[in-house]
């Protein structure tokens, strides 16, 4: 497939992910309605749709109807969004601009975006019971599929990466360290996003095995340019502050490596992960096109 075809497909399917989002959030009419327009605020902000596209995309690449896993889709937005609203509090990198608005608490004051974070959360969960619904799954994999995003979520997942890279500002930490923080803080919702595609879709062991090679270097790889945005890229195309890293004294690729040496890594990182597709031709042709753009994007 072309990339303009490639392109178009994505299109289609932002619109299809932003609908589905758009009525699984609860409208303003709402009690009480300054939490449902908080949490839409975050939402329709804009964002790149990358981690719901990858759920459809992985679903695809198995072989399986991508449509069935449009309710996981939004569960894994939701929760990045909510990560988002939370990373930027003043408590932790005390940014004003996401997706190219105020953030959430410079709109809402603290406490409500504090509360509309834990409110997408949950609301991820709530989606989630639905999946059986579309999907045609049995409870077990229902399950499988909860507990995966809830594991990516929580203390050894996601938020262990946030701990570690709050614990790390002001700090040389190790290469270690550093890429416990990355595979945590960003990879491990994009390894769910693609398990929970590949295991809606209907993957063998063995697909499943090389989905999760693949969506584990990308996820480094994606925060290793997210880095590298933070220095050299343009705030107005990212829709957030660049410099951000530097001015809260982050541990990140840049500072431990420098400029160049990262962008080495980053792209032995998309390497590796496009090698982890090898075996499944063009129906991973969205997984390659999302891995391959990786290292010039510019948002
Ligand atoms: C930003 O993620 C947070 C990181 C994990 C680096 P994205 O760059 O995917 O943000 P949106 O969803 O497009 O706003
Ligand atoms: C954020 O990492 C990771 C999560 C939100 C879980 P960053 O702090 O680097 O993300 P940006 O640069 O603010 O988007
Ligand atoms: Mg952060
Ligand atoms: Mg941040
Ligand atoms: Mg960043």
């Amino acid at each position: 497939m072309n990339d303009v075809l490639v392109n178009q497909k994505i299109n289609e399917r932002i619109l299809l992910i932003n609908k589905a989002l758009d009525q699984s959030l609860p409208t303003t009419d709402h009690t009480p309605a300054i939490i449902h327009e908080a949490m839409r605020y975050s939402v329709n902000a804009g964002g790149k749709r990358l981690r719901p596209l990858l759920v459809l995309a992985s679903a695809e690449a198995v072989g399986g109807d991508y449509l069935k896993a449009i309710q996981a889709a939004c569960a894994i937005e939701l929760i990045h969004t909510y990560s988002l609203i939370h990373d930027d509090l003043p408590s932790m990198d005390d940014d004003d601009y996401r997706r190219g608005k105020p953030t959430s608490h410079k709109v809402y004051g603290e406490s409500i975006a504090i509360l509309a974070g834990d409110a997408l959360l949950t609301l991820a969960f709530e989606l989630l019971t639905e999946v059986e619904k579309s999907a045609n799954l049995s409870g077990a994999t229902i399950a499988k599929i909860i507990r995966e995003i809830a594991c990516a979520a929580g203390s050894r997942g996601m938020i262990g990466g946030q701990v570690m890279d709050i614990l790390s500002e002001n700090k040389v930490v190790d290469e270690h360290t550093l890429k416990y923080i990355h595979s945590h803080k960003t990879g491990a919702l994009f390894k769910a996003s693609v398990r929970i595609g590949a295991l809606i879709g209907g993957a063998s062991e063995t697909e499943l095995k090389n989905l999760t090679e693949f969506a584990e270097k990308f996820g480094v790889a994606f925060q290793i340019t997210d880095d590298i945005l933070d220095v050299e890229g343009d705030s107005e195309k990212l829709g957030k502050t660049v410099g951000s890293d530097e001015r809260k004294k982050k541990s990140t690729y840049p500072s431990l490596f420098g400029l160049e040496q990262s962008k080495i890594l980053a792209a032995e990182a998309v390497d590796g992960a496009l090698t982890s597709l090898n075996s499944f031709g063009e129906k991973a042709d969205i997984l390659k096109f999302f891995t391959s753009h990786l290292l010039n994007r510019t948002k």
